[in-house]
């Protein structure tokens, strides 16, 4: 389904009934990474994937973004459905980015927040020039070069054998588009430090990362977990077997597990 919202189309799929929960997808990926959840979770919430700009099915426009312009897209996203109470926001890797400034610029939309294979601190400036790299590749060779290194990293060693699964991400990652890509990558580039964000949070929080992510490592969430600490004591951390940096597709059972157990152990 395609929404106007921000001045641009965006495509979304929902599944299921109860409060909102809204998926935000990390970078070069779209909404149809989180099918195992639409799936698997549709009796528990309202379930709302949404293709970020540039990604998957949603309008793209021309780089830079901004991790405040892809909350605002979000929030705007929110109002074009009539959405007027807090929902829950789950992201993943740079959708976590996403999720955090989202917190930050729109805290009473917020009911719940779902932080996956994400961090909270910056680029370091080794990253930030990595970043400029893979503009410069994009721009001139497309998303392709980008995909063939990325896709493998994204799994975990032992799910690197499946041709099924890596097909799928390599899939995903291939239908973003140049600009949105590109866009994508000055907006994680320069992001601000969202670690002051995580002692202002005061809703229930879950932290969900993979044992075995290679792209951000355990250790980011662990941090972020002891910064959430400070302010939410119930805040959880669950560590998934077996999985990379993409949880929810690598291990889906164990992951919608977790979201199930989280999603109904707190009233609304
Ligand atoms: C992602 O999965 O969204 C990105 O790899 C995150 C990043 O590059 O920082």
């Amino acid at each position: 389904m395609l929404i106007h919202a921000n001045h641009i189309d965006l495509a979304y799929d929902e599944a299921g009934a109860g409060p909102p929960v809204l998926f935000v997808h990390g970078y070069p990926l779209s909404r149809r990474m989180w099918r195992p959840q639409l799936d698997g979770l549709g009796g528990v919430c309202r379930l709302l994937a949404v293709d970020l700009r540039g990604h998957g099915d949603s309008q793209a426009t021309p780089p830079p973004y901004t991790v405040d312009l892809l909350a605002d897209d979000l929030n705007a996203f929110l109002d074009a459905l009539g959405i007027n109470h807090p929902v829950i926001i789950n992201g993943l890797s740079m959708g976590g980015y996403v999720t955090l400034a989202f917190y930050r610029k729109y805290t009473a939309r917020v009911a719940r927040l779902i932080l996956t294979s994400t961090r909270a601190g910056p680029d370091s400036p080794e990253a930030r020039t990595k970043r400029n790299q893979s503009i410069n590749v994009i721009e001139t060779d497309g998303v392709a070069p980008i995909v063939d290194n990325m896709a493998v990293q994204l799994l975990a060693p032992v799910n690197r054998t499946q041709p099924a699964l890596l097909q799928e991400v390599r899939t995903i990652m291939l239908q973003t588009s140049p600009q949105g890509a590109m866009g994508d990558l000055a907006a994680m580039r320069d992001r601000p430090d969202a670690t002051p964000t995580l002692s202002e949070v005061h809703c229930p929080v879950l932290v969900v990362h993979g044992k075995d992510d290679q792209v951000v490592p355990p250790e980011e969430a662990r941090k972020m977990f002891q910064g959430l600490q400070t302010t939410s004591p119930e805040a959880e951390l669950q560590l998934v077997e077996n999985a990379g940096h993409l949880p929810n597709l690598e291990q889906p059972d164990a992951y919608n597990a977790i979201l199930r157990s989280f999603l109904r152990s707190h009233s609304w």
